[in-house]
Formats: C-alpha cells, structure tokens, sequence
C-alpha cells in the first residue's frame, strides 16, 4: 500500500507561510509535483476554521501567482488543506492533529515560527506521539540566537527526531541560482584553475534589499541583520564560493568542504571589529522613489541598537585563499535589490599597454534580481590609435537563455525534497554550529568595544565606514 503523506505548517498564518510556503505548494501542485495522497495541514495561534483559513490563503496565494492562477488548481489544492487552531506550547493543542494525522506514514513538520518555539513544538510532537520513524522536522533559520541557543534547540530536537530526521532549512541553498554555482564552479574547466589566491585579489558578495522591516520588527529587532542574513545566507554564498570540489555530490560531500570553510574562516574578535565590521541601522530616506520611515519610526519611534546594515571584511586562511579579503555586506532599505558575487582577479603581471588604460578581470554572478553571469575582459577600442583598450562585458543572461522556465520559489525545491528525505539542499548540524562561533564573536566584540549602529539614510548603500572598510585595502564596492 502506498504511504499516506502529510506536510504540516507550524505558523501557518505568518508571512512566510502566506507568501512563501502555500505559493510553493500551489506552484508544485499545478505542475503535478505533489504526491497524490499529500494532505496539508496548517497550525497557528490564530483563530480560524479550514474554511476561514482556506479562504485567507488563497488570496496570498492569488497575488503571488498573479497571471498564473488558475481555479482549478487552487481547488486541487484546497481540498488537500486543513487548518488546526492552537497555542504550540499547549499539549492539547495537538489532539486535533493528531487526529487528522492518523494512518499518515511520512509526515514532514515545517517549523516557520520563531526559533524560540523550535524545540518545544519538538518535544509536544514526540509526546503526542507524532514523531515516528516516517516524520521528518524541517526548522527555518537562524537556529537560535547563538551557538549556546543553537545547541539547546538541536539537542531537542536530536532527542525527539534524530539527526538523520532534521532538515534545516536556508531558502538560499533552493535557489535555482546558488545551485548554479557549484555548476558553475565544478562543471566548468574555465575557472576553477584561476580560482585561487594567485590569480583572485578579492571578493565581494552582497545581499542588497530594499525593503524595510516592516510587519516582521518584533522578530528583526532581537537577531539584526548580522544573525538574519550573515550567519546563513551569505556565509553559504561564501561557502559555495570558497569550498574545495567536492568528490561528488553526495550531500554529505558538499557539506564537508563547506564545514572545511567555515573553520578556516579566521575570528574577528573585540581587537578586530572596529577595523573590519561595520554596522549600520537605516533613518527615513527615501527608497525606490518613495519616502518611507526610519528602522526605529516603523514601530512608532522605539529606541533600538539593532543593526539593520553589516559589512565586513573575513579571510580564511587556508592554502588556497590566504591574504585574499572576502568582502560580505547586507542591508535593509539600501539603493537596489541585488544578490551577486563579485570575483575581482588580479592585474596582469606585466604591462605592455598603457597602464591607464587596463582593468583586472572581473567575474560577476548575480542571483537577484536577475540571473546573469558577466565577465569583464579588456579589448582593443575601435580607434585610429594603434592600441587603445576598453574593457567589455561577456554576458550571459540565464533568464533569457531559459526564457520559457517559470522561475521557481526556492521552497518549491526544498518541500519537494524534505518530503522525499533527500537532504541535499539542507545544512548540517556542525555547518550551522561552526557559523554560530564566527558570529558569537564578532557579536561579543561589539559588546566590548560597544560599537552601535551607524546611522544611514534609506536608499543609500549604507553608512560611509562601509566604504573605508574595502578603500582601506585599496578595493570599492562594486555597485
Ligand atoms: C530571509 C530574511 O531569510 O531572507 C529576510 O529573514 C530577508 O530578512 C530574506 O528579507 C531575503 O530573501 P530573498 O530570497 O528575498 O533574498
């Protein structure tokens, strides 16, 4: 007989959910990715029936399917959906589900609340008896606030589900462009010889939003962009970026070379932090044409030392990146909405052009908006003059080289392989454990040195330490 499947959202009503996960579901279930028995059952505090829920959902679902909503799916898949009211650290909150989950065999428990819920819903999970061998818990990051945080929640969740059974999710690894990177890296010839301290003189890798905090201050304001965005997303951008090839693809062989990265990044402590972290917490200003409040005005005028903007300058020291500097910034309400990675190779060793004229080669991979790849090489200008140079742009643009590809969420990937038990696109316990180290100190060191955020205006590209941090090198931000 076929197992009976079930995916449950804890935080159902919650912005991730609404936007992310539901929108996922419903994408998966009009491309007939769904298994056919899957029910889906969503749990939160708020008070509402199935029919209430069901009713809410699909008008998020609606605006982020826009054009691609269709009826008929959305019917395929409310008929699938139920809704559980309950307070998760209540143990009789769970009967209902319990109920609804008898004869399910694999069950995946989706955790999009707050990491301070994490391992209770664990421990009611196993005590209602709902943590059995085909039950899978998948936990958003950050995983705790630090690493002493971060150990409590995976021992609880170790003791209910197993290691084996715990799926620990950063969106960024589904992206279908973070994915291109290893492709980009391992299925190519052309770089990976250059891709060393003998031919790169940095890198820069940028997470650039524009959006404020907006409805999600109360969480923000107690993680800040260092444990929001760096812990996870950039330092496995940089991971990706920096790893040794794997053997193959074996999940746990890509989930070494990473670990291999994370403990050769060197730790910026009190002494460091002044001279290679910068943090910043945006004023009003006004971003993509619009006025729009300061961090501390969004929730009517709280004070808050919360960093809303970090840049830092990290180095690993190993073999094959020693004195190279990996610049990482992220943001709030800066300039433009962009993810990319910037390789800036070395100059030429010998100049036989004038040296004005010549540019190091650049390697740009952008993730967001859009998906493109361009390397900056130098050439000769068209002009009467023997030999002037111009740098030009090889382009590749991966949205219009798979014009008729849909561009999926990244949780599409990731519900569809947590629900198989492929954890590939899942980060490990030690990877997250090794993260949290890098992070702590560098937090201990702003406690220290009481470094509080520097104020920035909406719209801009944060405060102007950020530039000394890269100028300080003889390096800019690539913008
Ligand atoms: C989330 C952070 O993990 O990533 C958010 O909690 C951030 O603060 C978001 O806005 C950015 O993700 P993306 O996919 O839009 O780059």
């Amino acid at each position: 007989m076929a197992d009976k499947k079930a995916i449950v959202i804890f935080g159902a009503t919650g912005d991730l959910a609404q936007k992310m996960i539901y929108p996922s579901l419903y994408f998966l279930e009009s491309e007939g990715h769904l298994p056919p028995d899957l029910m889906i059952a969503g749990f939160a505090r708020t008070h509402a029936d199935d029919q209430g829920f069901i009713a809410q959902t699909r008008k998020d679902v609606m605006d982020n399917a826009g054009t691609l909503f269709s009826e008929d799916v959305w019917s395929r898949l409310a008929a699938r959906m139920h809704y559980c009211e309950g307070d998760v650290t209540v143990p009789k909150t769970y009967a209902p589900l319990v109920k609804l989950l008898e004869g399910v065999t694999v069950c995946v428990y989706y955790l999009s609340t707050s990491p301070n819920f994490f391992a209770t819903i664990a421990c009611q999970l196993k005590e209602a008896g709902l943590a059995h061998g085909g039950a899978r818990i998948a936990v958003e990051k950050p995983i705790g606030r630090d690493l002493v945080s971060c150990r409590e929640i995976e021992s609880a969740l170790d003791e209910t589900f197993g290691d084996d059974r715990v799926y620990r999710i950063d969106h960024y690894l589904g992206k279908e462009t973070v994915q291109n990177l290893i492709a980009l890296r391992f299925a190519n010839t052309l770089f990976e010889p250059l891709w060393n301290r003998a031919s790169v003189d940095h890198v820069q890798i940028t997470v650039a939003e524009t959006i404020g905090v907006e409805r999600r201050w109360s969480y923000y304001d107690s993680y800040g962009a260092l444990r929001d965005i760096v812990q996870n997303h950039l330092l496995q951008l940089l991971c990706l970026i920096a790893m040794e090839p794997p053997s193959d693809l074996d999940p746990d062989s890509v989930r070494n070379e990473k670990v291999k990265v994370l403990r050769s990044l060197r730790p910026i402590g009190a002494g460091d932090v002044e001279r290679q972290t910068v943090r910043g917490q945006y004023r009003k200003g006004v971003s993509e044409g619009v006025a729009v409040p300061g961090y501390t005005e969004e929730t009517g005028g709280s004070a808050s030392d919360t960093e809303t903007f970090v840049a830092l300058a990290a180095h690993i020291d190993n073999w094959r990146w020693s004195g190279v500097p990996f610049y990482l910034r992220t943001g709030k309400r800066l300039a433009a909405r962009t993810t990319e990675v910037v390789v800036q190779f070395r100059e030429v060793p010998h100049y036989i052009f004038p040296r004005s004229d010549m540019i190091a080669n650049r390697l740009t991979i952008r993730l967001q908006p859009e998906e493109e790849i361009s390397l900056q090489i130098m050439n000769k200008a068209p002009t009467l003059e023997a030999m002037r140079l111009k740098p030009l742009a090889l382009d590749l643009n991966l949205s219009d080289a798979f014009k008729k590809q849909r561009r999926r969420i990244a949780y599409e990937r990731l519900l569809t392989e947590a629900l198989k038990g492929n954890s590939f696109l899942f980060v490990r316990r030690d990877e997250v454990e090794m993260a949290w180290k890098w992070i702590d100190d560098i937090i201990d060191g702003w406690k220290e040195k009481d470094m509080k955020p520097l104020p920035y205006s909406a719209g801009s590209w944060g405060p102007s330490s950020a530039f000394a941090l890269t100028e300080r090198n003889g390096h800019s931000w690539y913008e």
